[in-house]
């Protein structure tokens, strides 16, 4: 049987792992990144990502790829398209100000189109604003003088896994996709069934595209209407966790539970994915629009409590000393992207207060990054809980309370803090 040849386009918390989950099904693969640092990393083996796959971790995995021939990493495209027929893109779409920015994928779809060969499969997986793949991301892949459906194949194909989770979900995850023809749809659905064991159902790109934007809106939505909850409780003195789990007995509910705020590269853009398009047409979206207001707002709300728990106590947060316990976007990933922790430290920091923050999967540096939980917490004033990680599980809470002053405030977001530890915990 011929091998299959995949250039994998962006190779990032999405890319690399779907990379290395077809050169783990014995396909040769390159990936292609703009990052020269990255690729060369890659290539001697070193990445950061938190990703498992049954417990083995992926820079381990990334390592046998690698010997094995299976993977490569390259930023030249010519190298790629010289082995390789079928392409999967996963450059991301960032959001500035509320504007999706599709620089990268334009630049992708330039560099690609540069290189583009009769006969190769196009799949775009990253999350977009309903309707690029066919009126942006085609247009300039057929300055390639080649036509899509004609000379080669285009389809959309979300991306539905959840980082911590990517070889499992690659694996297990339902996919949908749609093609320029049936034909194309149909290629690609075999493609991506070289990973997928899952059901691959086929639509039309524009009901892929929008399907995508709409499920990561709805935890977005599902997520505002928790914090709700969650102040209309506090304001009630019961507690939430107790209060969500209580309701979810109930067989067709099933909340969410509150966090810091929302974060990654997913659910906090989503909306501002569809608002564009709802914009052309004249449509608000007003719901979908307080929904992210209110999971923005809620690092505000985070520190609020904070400014209050410390007033009580006779303390301003003006040069307070504040510990905070995780940075990433949320429980065991490695991701500080768009993370409603960082929003905490700005906030805190605009206030004047001292902050050390902890987390050691976040391999990222910060001048109020500590590198240990004890200089976190030496002689703190108040304590947010953001993020759990696997360093956390074995926090001796007595003992660290021991180590900040007197009276401390403690804020916990993750309702991990224990509830016999003799201290006044505010939990969200
Ligand atoms: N992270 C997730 O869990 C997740 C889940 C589902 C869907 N998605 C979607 O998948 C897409 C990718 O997300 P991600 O988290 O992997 O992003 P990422 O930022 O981690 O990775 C994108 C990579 O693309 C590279 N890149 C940028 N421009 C390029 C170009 N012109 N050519 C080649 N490489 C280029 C970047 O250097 C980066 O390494 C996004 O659309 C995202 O919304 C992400």
């Amino acid at each position: 049987m011929n091998q299959l040849h995949v250039g994998v386009i962006g190779l990032g918390f999405v890319g690399l792992p779907l990379s290395l989950s077809y050169a783990m099904k014995g396909a040769k693969v390159i990936g292609v990144d703009v990052l020269p640092r990255l690729v060369e990393e890659l290539n001697q083996g070193i990445s950061y990502h938190q990703e498992y796959d049954e417990g083995k971790p992926l820079a381990e995995i990334l390592r046998e790829e690698l010997a094995k021939g299976n993977f490569r990493a390259t930023t030249d495209y010519r190298e790629a398209a010289n082995e390789v027929n079928h392409y999967i893109v996963t450059v991301g779409i960032p959001v500035r100000n509320g504007d999706p920015d599709l620089s990268y994928l334009i630049s992708a779809a330039e560099s690609l189109s540069q290189v583009l060969k009769k006969g190769d499969l196009v799949v775009l997986r990253s999350t977009v604003v309903p309707g690029t793949t066919e009126e942006i991301f085609l247009p300039i892949l057929e300055k390639s003088g080649l036509k899509a459906g004609v000379d080669f194949d285009l389809a959309y194909s979300s991306e539905r896994i959840a980082e911590g989770r990517a070889f499992e979900e690659f694996r297990t995850m339902p996919l949908a996709v749609g093609g320029v023809t049936e034909a194309s749809a149909l290629r690609a659905k075999e493609f991506l069934s070289f990973v997928t064991e899952a059901e691959i159902t086929l639509s039309s790109i524009k009901i892929v595209e929008t399907a995508k934007v709409i499920e990561n809106v709805q935890r977005d939505v599902n997520i505002a209407m928790v914090q709700e909850f969650a102040r209309f409780a506090e304001g009630m003195g019961i507690n939430t966790a107790e209060l969500i789990r209580v309701a979810n007995t109930h067989k067709r509910v099933n909340l969410l539970v509150p966090g810091p705020g929302v974060g990654g590269y997913c659910l906090p853009n989503a909306y501002y994915y569809l608002q564009p398009k709802a914009a052309e047409m004249g449509l608000r979206l007003g719901l979908l629009e307080m929904a992210r207001q209110i999971n923005d707002a809620v690092p505000g709300v985070l520190v609020t409590m904070m400014e209050e728990g410390l007033k009580k106590r006779g303390k301003g947060i003006r040069e307070a000393k504040i510990a905070v316990l995780g940075l990433a976007m949320k429980d065991y990933s490695n991701d500080d992207r768009i993370s409603p922790c960082h929003q905490v430290v700005s906030l805190l920091i605009s206030k004047g207060a001292i902050v050390k923050a902890y987390d050691p999967a976040v391999p990222s540096r910060y001048p109020f990054k500590v590198d240990t939980l004890e200089e976190a917490a030496d002689g703190a004033d108040g304590l947010f809980f953001l993020a759990m990680q696997k360093a956390f599980e074995g926090i001796r809470w007595q003992e660290l309370l021991g180590r900040m002053s007197e009276n401390a405030v403690l804020v916990d977001a993750k309702n991990r803090i224990p509830y016999d530890l003799k201290a006044e915990v505010i939990r969200i």
